[in-house]
């Protein structure tokens, strides 16, 4: 029989609780939230806050599309890290407490190795990756190339230095006056423009590693001088100036990530996180003929409930979980696997 399994994922701003039966979604339950847009960025303190009063509605959506009862759960899989620590204190302290009452095991889950097992879902048009495989983990803290070796075992090849390529998206768009989170408009206006009509400085850093904090500054000073001549300039060039520095990011990120499927002869490549949800780097990644690639379903990119859910799964095969006096950490590298049984 495969275990119906609760996921909670509470890191950043998005309160997301999925429920599995083995490897398969009965329920993925996201609430976003709204309140930061006008802030260019997450409000630790508001986003913790929101979580807080997301939860348990969160959590009744899910079991009720599932349409499962809580005492059929075999276990909870939360985020430990890594993340906002107050964000991480509620959806942690909320699975202590659902597992407690339930007398079921308690599962940690790190974040960045689940962004990477949501390729393991089983869902229709998306096929799991066979190990070792090259994963690009881009998303609103992170830029990664990381070699998967097993469910559990993970090298990391190259990693950004400063800002993550969310990040640079977010800041981006946030010079140009765009809302938070940044991303998602880029790339609905870059899809109208011109991706050389504007060209922005490409960082150089050693070996895999990337730097996209140079990017920034560059658009910054960039607009800072057009404005001045043409208070217009951002409105009147939005899709050019979009698809310009959506076009800067791709070609960093596959400068390195063509590097590194060199370096270690590995050709099987999948992205993941929230900037794979991007349309470019989806093509981009199309075009690699003689690579296996892996592009995970646009509800997977973002966080969810459902990889959490599933990473959980794997531990559980493995008889492995947390204690109660596991603790969120705001720091946590994709390398650490806590196996402890
Ligand atoms: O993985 P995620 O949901 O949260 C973190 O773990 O950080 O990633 C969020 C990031 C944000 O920076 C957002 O702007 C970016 O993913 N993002 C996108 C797109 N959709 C989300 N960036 C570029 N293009 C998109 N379509
Ligand atoms: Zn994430």
């Amino acid at each position: 029989m495969k275990p119906l399994i609760l996921g909670i994922e509470s890191s950043c701003d998005d309160t997301s609780v999925a429920v599995l039966l083995g490897k398969k979604i009965l329920a993925n339950v996201t609430a976003n939230q709204d309140i930061h847009h006008d802030y260019g960025g997450v409000v630790p303190e508001l986003a913790s806050r929101a979580h807080q009063q997301n939860i348990v509605p969160v959590v009744h959506q899910a079991l009720t599309k599932a349409n499962v009862k809580s005492k059929d759960l075999k276990a909870i899989g939360f985020t430990s890290g890594p993340g906002l620590l107050g964000s991480l204190l509620v959806g942690t302290s909320f699975a202590k407490s659902m597992a407690l009452s339930l007398g079921i095991p308690l599962i940690d889950v790190n974040h960045m190795q689940a962004h990477i097992l949501a390729h393991f879902i089983e869902h229709k048009n998306m096929e799991s990756p066979i190990f070792p495989f090259l994963c690009l983990t881009i998303s609103g803290g992170h830029t990664q190339i990381v070699l998967a070796k097993s469910y559990f075992q993970y090298e990391i090849i190259g990693e950004t230095m400063d800002d993550a390529a969310g990040e640079a998206f977010d800041k981006a768009a946030k010079i140009m006056g765009l809302p938070y989170p940044g991303g998602p408009l880029i790339d609905a206006y870059a899809k109208k423009g011109n991706p050389k009509a504007f060209s922005f400085t490409k960082s150089q850093v050693p070996a895999f590693d990337y730097s996209f904090s140079g990017l920034k500054t560059n658009v910054l000073y960039f607009l800072q001088k057009e404005v001045k001549d043409n208070p217009n300039f951002v409105q009147e060039h939005i899709h050019d100036l979009c698809a310009s520095i959506q076009h800067t990011i791709v070609e960093m990120l596959f400068y390195k990530l063509e590097q590194a499927v060199e370096h270690t002869g590995i050709n099987r490549v999948a992205i993941a996180g929230g900037v794979s949800a991007n349309s470019a780097i989806r093509n981009k990644l199309n075009t690699f003929k003689n690579w296996t690639t892996y592009i995970p379903n646009f509800e997977f990119c973002t966080d969810n409930g459902a990889m959490i859910a599933i990473a959980a799964y794997f531990k559980y095969l493995e008889g492995a979980k947390a204690n109660m006096n596991v603790l969120a950490k705001a720091r946590m590298s994709v390398t650490q696997s806590n196996m402890a049984k």
